[in-house]
């Protein structure tokens, strides 16, 4: 996983990195989350036993406390340095998604629905496990035109606009990080002609049960997922449901009794790798 620029090459951005062992990347994915640290990249060489653990700071005064607590090394890096010259593949969802990283040739005729989402600040490019298995719970969910759909921690706002692309009647997305909304609004300019999603920048744990929706989605690390519980299941209409991603395999059961502490119905998991997304309904069930 790693994230690239489509922006302007003008911002000074600090990072911290260091190399781990490739066993212990739960252990640091779980650091990482009681540091609060927001954006970061764990990135795979194949053949290699260590992978690159790089956190992209609020400045230098984050990254030199990072390298205080684990020592690796702080850089100033320009945006124009993520920008990566080679194409990426697309990320295919069966038949009924695909999502390019690139703008396709213009006499392109795609043979399935298509977002462009460009590598960018935010996270979200489609092709990471936790976001993949939104995107195939949403390939599958057949009542768009009933559905208002709200998705948390939308990054570069790939989720939301997968719902818009399905046709969800209403869509609400949120993010902490105003780069995110900034990019995740980009991208909506970027694949469709009028703006309709509705961009917030709120942290989830102070989201207000105002109103419902019929589908919420969360891809948010565990340690969140678990302190915004009453939050989230606030927000979901009844009969609607909520998908949480982010779920490390070992921190289900964690995850799932703070659901189940707010009267969710567990309705199913999905499994990728290491990773697993959990799927409740409020009050009656719905497919
Ligand atoms: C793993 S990314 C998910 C991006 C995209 N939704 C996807 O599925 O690929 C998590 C996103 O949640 C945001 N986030 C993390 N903690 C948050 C919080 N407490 N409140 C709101 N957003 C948060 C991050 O800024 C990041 O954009």
């Amino acid at each position: 996983m790693s994230r690239r620029s489509n922006q302007p090459a003008h911002r000074t951005i600090w990072s911290w990195r260091r190399w781990i062992a490739a066993g212990e990347q739960d252990l640091w994915i779980a650091r990482l989350q009681a540091a609060d640290c927001g954006t970061w990249t764990l990135t795979e060489r194949p053949g290699r036993i260590r992978m690159l653990l790089a956190v992209y700071a609020e400045g230098r005064h984050e990254a030199v406390s990072l390298q205080r607590l684990w020592g690796g090394q702080v850089r100033q890096i320009r945006e124009s340095e993520w920008i990566d010259a080679r194409p990426t593949p697309p990320t295919r969802i069966g038949t009924r998604l695909e999502i390019i990283h690139e703008p396709a040739p213009k006499r392109d005729r795609p043979l399935r629905p298509r977002l462009l989402i460009p590598h960018g600040m935010a996270f979200g490019s489609g092709d990471h496990a936790t976001t993949h298995m939104l995107l195939r719970a949403l390939s599958s969910w057949d009542r768009w035109q009933e559905t208002r759909a709200l998705d948390v921690g939308t990054g570069s706002g790939v989720l939301a606009l997968t719902a818009r692309l399905f046709g969800a009647s209403r869509i609400v997305a949120t993010d902490f990080d105003a780069d995110a909304i900034r990019t995740a609004r980009q991208n909506e300019a970027l694949n469709f002609s009028t703006p309709i999603i509705q961009w917030k920048q709120a942290d989830v744990k102070r989201l207000r049960a105002g109103e419902r929706y019929d589908l919420v989605l969360a891809n948010l690390f565990s340690g969140i997922l678990c302190e915004a519980a009453p939050q989230l299941a606030g927000c979901v209409a009844p009969g609607g449901q909520l998908w949480l991603s982010g779920v490390l395999r070992t921190q289900a059961d964690e995850v799932a009794a703070a659901y189940l502490r707010q009267g969710l119905h567990h309705k199913g998991t999905l499994r990728r790798g290491k990773w697993v997304m959990l799927q409740w309904s409020k009050g009656h069930a719905t497919s």
